[in-house]
């Protein structure tokens, strides 16, 4: 399963790189917004951190203008992967930027009937945003469970890029369903290390030692 990170903060990205556990970055006109840089100044930045798939949203609304924007996203650097909304016009987008080599990641998915709309326009990566299904009051996790099993009856090559994620157990049964790839915040990446017994254990390992050598001088 490939980590990527949900973020467009620098920070966070220079923070987590040197893990060598993550795999790449998605952003969206949210995250960027909360960075309040230009999309492709922050994105060639980005670029500069990670070497690795980076996510870059389209804005435009009409699958023209997509196709535009995704051309000239796409130029800011090889890794750039081109995000554009799960809509006819994002479709049409997807269908034409996937014929000129240019890879999209088909985003705001929430239905399996949406993702096999993706897989035929040839998406290079499909993103179910589990959490805000979960936030409704519906089982997020079924999509990717749905979306895995029809891509795999097809045997179409699209990723599934778990997405909205709220915690580590998505995560993990995000990997149980056979998701790609799962993109999170930092926060969540952090809280997949804590386990009390580990902290626990270590500690007595640590105090264990130190108790034998440090008496005995060495
Ligand atoms: O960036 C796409 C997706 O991961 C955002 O999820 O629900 O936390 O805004 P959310």
């Amino acid at each position: 399963m490939k980590f990527f990170l949900d973020t467009a903060n620098l920070d966070e990205i220079r923070k987590a790189v040197p893990l060598g556990i993550v795999d790449g970055v998605t952003t969206n006109p949210s995250l960027m917004a909360r960075e309040g840089i230009a999309i492709e100044d922050q994105i060639r930045k980005i670029s500069g951190i990670i070497d690795g798939d980076i996510s870059a949203e389209v804005v435009s609304s009409t699958a023209k203008e997509m196709i535009v924007e995704g051309r000239g996203l796409a130029k800011i650097h090889r890794n750039i992967v081109v995000k554009v909304p799960l809509i006819p016009e994002g479709i049409a987008a997807v269908s034409a930027l996937t014929k000129e080599g240019i890879r999209t990641n088909v985003t705001l998915c929430f239905s399996a009937a949406q993702a096999l709309l993706a897989a035929k326009a040839g998406a290079y990566i499909v993103s179910p945003f589990i959490g805000r299904v979960d936030d409704i009051g519906w089982p997020g996790m079924d999509l990717i469970r749905d979306i895995v099993t029809i891509y795999n009856n097809y045997g179409y090559k699209t990723q599934v890029l778990a997405a909205s994620i709220r915690g580590p157990l998505h995560v993990v049964d995000a990997a149980k369903a056979g998701a790609h790839i799962a993109t999170m915040p930092l926060k969540v990446l952090h809280q997949m290390f804590h386990h009390p017994l580990t902290e626990k254990g270590l500690e007595e390992f640590l105090k264990d030692h130190n108790r034998a050598f440090q008496l005995a001088g060495a």
